[in-house]
């Protein structure tokens, strides 16, 4: 059974993600997305949802189930019997990031293999910082991010500016 780890913080899952996810499942039996829960950041979604937005949104893909992790990611590949790391890379500016991750990666645990699937042109540009930086600022999202996850930024934006 091929299991694949897509890791991140999807604050919150992009159109990109699912892009990315779609492609992915086509090579693994199994892709297990796996938000990283870091206790000294604190996001603009909380684990909990970003995992049910998540979740929601990939109901679609029976392959992918959606899980999150704390600590060293090789330590939850491992644990999760996956034989691969999946990223997105968007553009060079990605490059020299994702090669150190990927070399660190290897360093802690040489059986396990990083794929880099390349972002569709259409998705080439997009980042939930971006993504959350234009909704703040009142900008439209449409069609950058899925229509439940447009739904609950707004929701979420509105409640932060209420109090
Ligand atoms: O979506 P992101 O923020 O680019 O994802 C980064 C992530 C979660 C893949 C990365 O920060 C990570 O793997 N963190 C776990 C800590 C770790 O294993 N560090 C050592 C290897 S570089």
């Amino acid at each position: 059974m091929k299991i694949g780890v897509y890791p991140g913080s999807f604050d919150p899952v992009t159109n990109g993600h699912l892009d990315i996810l779609e492609r992915a499942s086509k090579l693994f039996d199994q892709v297990i997305v796996a938000v990283i829960h870091n206790p000294q950041k604190k996001g603009f979604f909380s684990i909990e949802e970003r995992v049910a937005l998540l979740e929601e949104v990939t109901r679609h893909i029976p392959k992918v189930t959606v899980d999150s992790f704390t600590g060293l990611l090789m330590d939850y590949v491992v644990s999760k019997k996956a034989q691969a790391v999946i990223r997105g890379l968007r553009a060079v500016s990605d490059f020299d990031y994702e090669m150190q991750m990927a070399l660190m990666n290897n360093k802690l645990c040489p059986s396990v293999e990083t794929i880099f699937i390349i972002s569709c042109p259409q998705y080439i540009y997009l980042s939930s910082t971006k993504i959350k930086e234009v909704a703040i600022l009142g900008g439209s999202i449409n069609g950058l991010v899925p229509k439940h996850v447009e739904q609950k930024l707004i929701d979420k934006i509105r409640n932060t500016n209420k109090g």
